[in-house]
């Protein structure tokens, strides 16, 4: 393992999508839900490596090769943990601790210092906004209902017009100009440099462990335009940034609501609804929707109820269900934006409407109602083609049922017709491995994963663990980590359950992090291809498996020591003999 922090190493696995970073060294190809190419780390002529964006797993069946976004890296960068480590934390601008001196010290001092100027300038702003000269901002600030405890909370403060006074105070700590820009807090000209935000109130962007990586300014009358952020700068990375997630992952809730700007994030958290954030006024990134799957069970939307507001819930929807995150929306009445909706109707209105946002489909089918809605024959055939591209990438076989059932009820056309309108438009029948790639390939195996049941029972534990966290309810007075035969993967079940035990999210790419090379070869075969979660979801049977895999192992044991009687000792035989009964007693009532 590694002596970086877990939460570290999570944020820069999180940052690193294994599709981009694989696409550097490997042309894929995307089919389904997977991504092939020709696999780097063998010769091969046709395509038996794959990448998993939605587990972030990549996987050779050619040569055994697996695991997640660090392992590639070590494997083709031909580096080790920590090396693949500060490789991907360097392409995703993140800062590594101090004790890593020796790398790349420069950039790393630079990242630091431009945080403190973040940090000195968000004191001054701060402090600008409580003095005489910061009348319009309180005055400002007020009207749009905050307390001077939110507005502390999230380090709110306030730029005056003048030209420069920021520069020539951060000037005074000793901060140079040509750092200054670095930080973009200000901007070069001919006539000397001057700052960038001037005459708004300024809200500190912060990452996830609360460093103050950037800004956003809010003009305090009608001047455009309305918002103002830093630019990309060494230490803020838009497509990586979610305002409000340091709070909002603390809030040790399962689901999370997605707004559009600063205001409504801190108008819900000054109301008790910490669980939001902010993609800033950009379309949501994957980037972005990793971060939040990973601390979050459910997705909840609640855009603007405008057109722009419409069309980017539409893309959130597509995009963070392609990563496999569960998705609802929720729709705020009368076309206001949820600061607005909470302030004149207050938080249990808006904790029912959180309550009431409808899944995917549901609001797929009510956007399609509506479109198609004036009744005549081509609006109806129109909107059931709609419906059926949608209905078809339902996975439950249940859930799809009971939505035939509905519409074609409702549209008088009979059940089979809509069913072979869906199948047009089921391109990948399931979650596994798409056949045309499966068939005729010999699948490599391990020999351990060939002709040890047990691991093979073992690895399938974990991976339906990590796959539906909810899935630990259901074994947790079963399961016993001292049933895991595998030493290493007994340590890893330790780790996880430990995790799930206080209400923590796994998943499979993090969890991998633990893996040796070759085991996590044969974890990411077992996450994509024995583990069939249609017919397998069954965990407490792998769990009895695990009980008699054990059970049978000892009593394997035992009648070898029987067998070799003159190496026992006394009493040894009769202890034994005892100890076989027993097993077979038990392992008749499983
Ligand atoms: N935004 C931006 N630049 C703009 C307009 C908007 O970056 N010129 C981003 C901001 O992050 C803003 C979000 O998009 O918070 C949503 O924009 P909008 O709905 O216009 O703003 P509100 O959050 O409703 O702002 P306010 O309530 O302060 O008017
Ligand atoms: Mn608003």
């Amino acid at each position: 393992m590694s002596y970086y922090p877990e939460e570290l190493l999570e944020e820069i696995r999180l940052h690193n999508d294994i599709v981009e970073v694989v696409s550097d060294y490997v042309k894929l190809e995307k089919k389904g839900k997977y991504y092939f190419g020709l696999c780097p780390f063998h010769n091969e002529k046709t395509p038996s490596f794959s990448v998993t964006p939605s587990l972030q797993i990549f996987n050779c069946f050619g040569c055994g090769k697996g695991g997640n976004v660090f392992h590639f890296i070590m494997n083709i960068e031909n580096l080790d943990f920590q090396e693949a480590v500060k490789f991907l934390a360097e392409k995703a601008n993140i800062t590594l601790p101090e004790y890593d001196a020796g790398y790349d010290t420069e950039r790393l001092r630079l990242k630091k210092e431009i945080i403190e100027i973040n940090t000195e300038a968000a004191r001054f702003f701060y402090r600008t906004l409580l003095s005489e000269n910061g009348g319009a901002g309180r005055k400002y600030l007020k009207s749009r209902g905050l307390n001077a405890d939110t507005i502390k909370r999230f380090g709110i403060g306030f730029s005056t017009g003048e030209y420069d006074s920021l520069k020539k105070y951060l000037n005074t700590k000793g901060y140079t100009d040509e750092k200054l820009v670095q930080s973009g807090l200000v901007i070069k000209s001919t006539n000397g440099a001057y700052d960038r935000f001037r005459n708004r109130i300024m809200f500190p962007i912060f990452d996830l462990r609360g460093n103050i990586i950037g800004f956003g300014g809010r003009v305090i009358n009608d001047d455009k335009p309305k918002y103002m952020n830093s630019p990309e700068t060494i230490v803020y990375n838009k497509r990586n940034s979610l305002y409000g997630l340091n709070f909002a992952k603390n809030a040790n809730d399962k689901q999370v609501v997605i707004v559009e700007g600063y205001m409504d994030v801190i108008s819900l958290h000054k109301y008790g609804i910490i669980n939001s954030v902010a993609s800033l006024g950009t379309a949501l990134t994957e980037s972005q929707g990793r971060l939040l799957k990973k601390y979050f069970e459910e997705l909840i939307i609640a855009y603007d109820a405008d057109t722009a507001g419409k069309d980017a819930t539409m893309r959130g929807l597509d995009l963070l269900s392609d990563i496999g995150c569960n998705v609802k929306v929720l729709q705020i009445p009368d076309g206001k934006d949820p600061d607005e909706y909470i302030r004149t109707n207050g938080p249990e209105k808006f904790r029912l409407l959180m309550k009431k946002a409808l899944s995917l489909v549901e609001y797929k089918i009510s956007v399609y109602r509506k479109l198609f809605g004036d009744n005549t024959v081509d609006s109806k055939v129109k909107f059931l083609n709609a419906i059926s591209q949608v209905l078809a990438k339902i996975e439950s076989r249940i859930e799809l049922e009971m939505y035939v059932k509905k519409l074609a009820g409702e549209y008088e056309i009979s059940e089979e017709s809509l069913y072979s309108e869906i199948a047009k438009y089921r391109k990948v029948k399931d979650t596994r491995m798409p056949r045309y790639y499966s068939a005729n390939r010999q699948f490599k195996k391990s020999d351990e994963l060939k002709t040890n049941p047990s691991y093979r029972d073992e690895l399938m534990m974990i991976a339906v663990l990590v796959t539906d966290n909810s899935m630990y309810e259901l074994v947790k007075n079963d399961i016993d980590a001292n049933y895991f035969t595998n030493k290493e993967l007994k340590a890893i079940a330790i780790e996880l359950m430990g995790r799930l035990k206080e209400g923590k999210r796994v998943v499979a790419a993090e969890i991998l992090n633990m893996f040796s090379e070759k085991t996590a070869g044969d974890f990411t075969r077992v996450l994509e291809n024995e583990c069939n979660f249609d017919e397998n979801k069954k965990p407490l049977d792998i769990v009895e498996k695990l009980k008699k895999n054990r059970l049978e192992k000892r009593k394997r044991e035992i009648f070898l020591m029987l067998k070799n009687r003159e190496n026992l000792k006394e009493g040894d035989v009769e202890r034994l003999t005892i100890e076989l009964n027993t097993i077979v007693k038990e392992m008749k009532n499983i």
